[in-house]
């Protein structure tokens, strides 16, 4: 078994268990050629927006990353429809979750391992997409960054999983379809998952997850 001792997996929502790309693929209609373009950008700029912001020592909470990296994007790709906006903005907060993280998480549940995430997103937006997602019913912890004021890799994030879940770093296998967020964790002493559903070039960094995989799947037999 290539985890050992695991108690609890944590996961990182948007990319992981939710797909970022489905609020431009509800536009894909009014977006046509530029849906592909819109939520790359939009994607690429709200995640530098929260490294920039935690290096400033300056931050606010995802909603607003993910607005004002929206803006962004918007301006860069020469749209101005600001009915457009606010429909991106209110898919974004009903992402579609990926197939198979609802047996995923039923299967961990029946196998004795905790569930949470943690999360760059904000309490009110990982209340509403694990709702709409229905999977809030099969999480023992939903952790934001919001209680600690700063964005991964912080490693204050990853502690905010082993101090809230009361189980040491060593014991969680931290499940993340980022890269960065998978070297940030494994440099942080997690067990680690790479869920690279992209099939992107591993992280240059000498922090490595245990095992790479294509999607959510195989990960029960994994760990428990
Ligand atoms: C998160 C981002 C990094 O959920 O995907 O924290």
């Amino acid at each position: 078994m290539p985890f050992k001792n695991i108690s609890a997996c944590v996961f990182d929502a948007y990319g992981t268990l939710l797909d970022i790309n489905s609020a431009a693929a509800s536009c894909n209609d009014e977006l046509g050629e530029k849906a592909g373009p819109l939520a790359e950008m939009w994607r690429a700029k709200q995640l530098q927006y929260t490294w920039l912001r935690s290096l400033m020592g300056k931050h606010t909470d995802f909603r607003e990353v993910t607005e004002s990296s929206l803006d962004f994007t918007l301006k860069a790709l020469e749209i101005s429809d600001s009915g457009l906006r606010a429909r991106l903005l209110d898919f974004f907060k009903i992402l579609t979750p990926f197939d198979e993280v609802k047996p995923m998480l039923e299967e961990l549940g029946r196998a004795g391992i905790k569930t949470a995430i943690l999360s760059n997103g904000s309490p009110e937006m990982l209340k509403s997409a694990t709702t709409s997602a229905g999977i809030d019913g099969l999480l023992d912890m939903v952790l934001s960054v919001e209680e600690v004021g700063v964005y991964k890799p912080s490693p204050k994030v990853y502690q905010l999983a082993v101090d809230r879940l009361g189980i040491a770093a060593k014991n969680i296998c931290f499940v993340s379809a980022n890269g960065w967020d998978a070297a940030g964790a494994s440099a942080f002493g997690f067990q680690v998952a790479w869920i690279n559903r992209a099939g992107q070039v591993p992280e240059q960094l000498p922090f490595k997850p245990v095992v790479e995989l294509k999607d959510l799947s195989g990960l029960t037999e994994l760990v428990a």
